[in-house]
């Protein structure tokens, strides 16, 4: 008999599957952008089958990269993350089959050193509350694995990547929180014991084959994955590109650091709490941790974009009747003077005739509308870019506000 607890836990567990890792080969090796991103990034490289250099300067896990890869193009990425950009790369590579069949070898030899109690186990990542996410036995599983990983296979090495990435996905697997792209969740708030999954190193050896089914599909075009900031991408890539197609951070308070907090710890990304709240300030958009308490001392920065609407926008929003209305305009603001110090960055890398597509969503707070595809807009027309629309994508959910657009361009 299952218990209604287990039972709960597999139906989110499904619904997590079912929603966030639908995607075949490497679009699935870890996906945390639902399927609907994927196929409107799909339809959009295909329509440009001229493209010479793809940019995506908010490469999160990599769609834009390895999309344009696939269809034969040129293109560059940039994250503010570095996970994501080990992550990209790791995705856009190239892979013999010498390698699927040493990460095979490998994965054998990392599961017999746990039966055989030959590893000695990691320390366990600093993870605030680590016990909602996995309980003791899993924890005591993950902190083997992840030694006979290493041990297996040299570090740095293509072999060693393609099991992290089978690594991360029996994290999610192994894990008693629901994992997805906006919120987290956990299954049982006491991090009690579960009989599931009952044989977690069938969960890995599974995460390995999914991994490697992926390995053969080896792209055509080269991508190249950049550790850089958006408002300053002149500084680490130059141009000409002749489309971009990226999807921004939204003006939503979403973290991507707290989202993706699991698999950096555990990978090394990140060693404490304070690195996390550092990381996540510098992000645009970001509010986890530090960022909140330091956004109170912000102040807006000379030659900021000057908007009525946005003026407008964010005095409704200070004056809400809500406490946390005037933090709530500083933090609209900023995201706002973020991106426009990162559309600064564009002429200089963009050919004559070059293409833009921002897939961005607005928000509300307080009742009041961000038309954050509006603004983008307005910044857009402002730095001299032609025929700019905004093209409504989808609902994001029943709310009917709140839409998702594609924010096109042409750089004059
Ligand atoms: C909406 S996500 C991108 C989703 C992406 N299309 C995908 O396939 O997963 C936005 C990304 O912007 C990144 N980001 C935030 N601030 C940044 C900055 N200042 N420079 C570069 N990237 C940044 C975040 O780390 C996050 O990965």
């Amino acid at each position: 008999m299952t218990s209604p607890l287990l039972r709960e836990q597999l139906r989110r567990r499904a619904e997590y599957t079912h929603k966030f890792n639908t995607g075949v080969g490497r679009y699935g090796w870890l996906r945390l952008t639902p399927a609907y991103s994927l196929k409107i990034v799909e339809e959009l490289i295909a329509n440009h089958p001229d493209a010479r250099r793809i940019l995506d300067p908010f490469c999160g896990t990599g769609t834009t990269a390895l999309c344009a890869a696939y269809q034969g193009h040129e293109s560059v990425t940039a994250d503010i993350n570095p996970f994501l950009i080990w992550l990209t790369k790791t995705k856009t590579a190239q892979y013999s089959q010498t390698i699927a069949e040493a990460a095979q070898s490998a994965c054998r030899q990392a599961l017999d050193m746990i039966a055989r109690r030959t590893v000695k186990p990691v320390s366990t990542p600093p993870i605030f509350n680590i016990e909602r996410w996995w309980n003791l036995e899993t924890l005591g599983f993950l902190r083997l694995l992840r030694a006979a990983i290493d041990n297996a296979a040299e570090p740095d090495t293509p072999v060693h990547d393609l099991l992290l990435v089978a690594f991360c996905r029996t994290l999610i697997e192994l894990s008693q929180a629901a994992f997805n792209h906006q919120s987290m969740s956990f299954g049982n708030d006491d991090g009690s014991t579960l009989p599931f999954p009952v044989d977690r190193g069938a969960v890995f050896a599974a995460s390995v084959q999914f991994v490697l089914g992926g390995v053969p599909e080896n792209p055509s075009g080269a991508a190249s994955v950049v550790l850089a900031d958006a408002r300053t991408l002149k500084d680490k890539i130059s141009g000409s590109f002749d489309l971009v197609i990226t999807s921004p951070p939204y003006v939503n308070r979403m973290s991507y650091i707290r989202e993706l907090r699991p698999y950096m710890y555990w990978l090394g990304f990140l060693q404490n709490g304070r690195d996390a709240g550092e990381l996540d300030w510098k992000a645009i958009g970001g509010t986890w941790g530090i960022a909140t308490s330091r956004l109170t001392d912000w102040k807006r920065p000379e030659g900021h974009f000057r908007s009525t609407r946005l003026t407008n926008v964010l005095q409704a929003i200070a004056h809400a009747e809500n406490k946390h209305g005037s933090l709530l305009a500083k933090y609209v603001a900023k995201y706002f003077d973020d991106m426009w110090t990162h559309f600064c960055e564009l002429p200089a890398l963009l050919a004559p005739g070059a293409e833009v597509h921002y897939i961005v969503g607005n928000s509300t707070f307080y009742g009041t509308l961000v038309a954050t595809e509006q603004l983008y807009a307005e910044m857009l027309s402002a730095l001299g870019f032609s025929r700019v629309e905004c093209r409504p994508l989808r609902k994001r959910n029943s709310n009917k506000a709140l839409v998702e657009f594609d924010v096109v361009a042409r750089w004059k």
